[in-house]
């Protein structure tokens, strides 16, 4: 039996069931997408705390968006303008939103575990929206619904992730969700984004040092955002990276016919990627947006709206009108 899910704080503990449960759940609400109206009356009266501690754009508004066209009502808080600038701890601040009583909360965080320690303490349903270098579990589930979309499965797929896995909670993510389905991971990047020991990270993982022989019968390639802050010498310059990783139109020939690249956002042209990728047919960067909204629905449409399934039975019936 399916396990009811209470939260979603990461991809690493679900079962298979569980994941392909959501991702089939996302279909209706793929294409839902498609209505020239686009508001549903399922979540009504209920309330979806947004508590974003950390710069995001498209992942907050892909929420807020998804919160909106299921009826329900958004509560924003974002760490520039709130009370935590004042010194106010992370719990403090997550109790005062609590005590306005929403019905969820979707939480991003730079620290990893901050979402785990709310769900803890909180008795209403938390989604993880990235915490950390830990996990990014709605990324991946929306790259798996993209990638199980264009090539009609998983299983036994070949995929490339391209950049800094040791900072990536999207890494982290897909890798734990891929490798459930049988696909087999290559990692590649700079030795020290890629240490020896991220391979036992799951089964069917592997590091290759060189861009070439790790595009090699890829189906699908996940390139990351560099991270500008942690460019430099003597460890690595932007010259040597692009040189050694940017993901290139001839670069991209090496991998299988038709291979799908995806990449989280926000991407940096002419860094990790090149732009004629980027905008080319194997790109599939649009369809991951609305993907994630479809996911992020079928998610909330679960967690906040389970809570009127789980609803204590309506009071019986008094004794004497029971009569037929
Ligand atoms: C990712 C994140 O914040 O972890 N972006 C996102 O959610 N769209 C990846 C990144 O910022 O590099």
């Amino acid at each position: 039996m399916l396990q009811r899910l209470e939260h979603l704080l990461g991809i690493e503990d679900l079962t298979r069931e569980q994941i392909s449960f959501i991702l089939d759940q996302a279909a209706p609400f793929q294409e839902f997408q498609k209505h020239p109206l686009k508001k549903l009356a399922t979540l009504r009266g209920k309330t979806v705390a947004l508590a974003f501690f950390e710069n995001s754009t498209r992942t907050r508004i892909s929420f807020a968006t998804a919160a909106a066209r299921l009826g329900a009502d958004t509560m924003n808080l974002q760490a520039e303008s709130s009370s935590l600038k004042k010194g106010e701890s992370l719990l403090d601040t997550i109790r005062t939103l609590e005590a306005m009583r929403p019905d969820g909360i979707v939480i991003r965080h730079s620290s990893s575990g901050a979402p785990q320690l709310i769900a803890d303490r909180l008795g209403m349903p938390v989604v993880n929206a990235g915490d950390g270098t830990h996990e990014h579990p709605t990324q991946a589930l929306l790259d798996a619904l993209t990638i199980r979309d264009r090539k009609g499965k998983l299983d036994g797929l070949n995929l490339t992730i391209l950049g800094d896995i040791l900072h990536s909670r999207v890494a982290r993510s897909n890798i734990f969700l891929l490798s459930k389905f049988g696909v087999n991971i290559t990692l590649c990047g700079p030795t020290m984004w890629v240490p020896r020991g991220l391979e036992s990270l799951a089964p069917n993982v592997r590091r290759v040092s060189r861009i070439e022989d790790a595009l090699k019968t890829a189906d699908a390639i996940i390139v990351l955002r560099v991270q500008t802050e942690r460019l430099h010498e003597p460890a690595i310059a932007t010259e040597e990276y692009i040189l050694g990783y940017q993901l290139t139109p001839a670069r991209l020939k090496l991998a299988r016919p038709g291979a799908l690249v995806l990449h989280p956002g926000p991407m940096i042209r002419g860094l990790e990627i090149d732009a004629a990728v980027a905008d080319g047919p194997q790109s599939c960067v649009l369809d991951q947006v609305t993907n994630g909204l479809a996911i992020r629905m079928a998610l909330l449409y679960h967690l906040v709206g389970g809570a009127a399934v789980e609803a204590p039975p309506a009071k019986e019936k008094p004794k004497d009108s029971t009569k037929d």
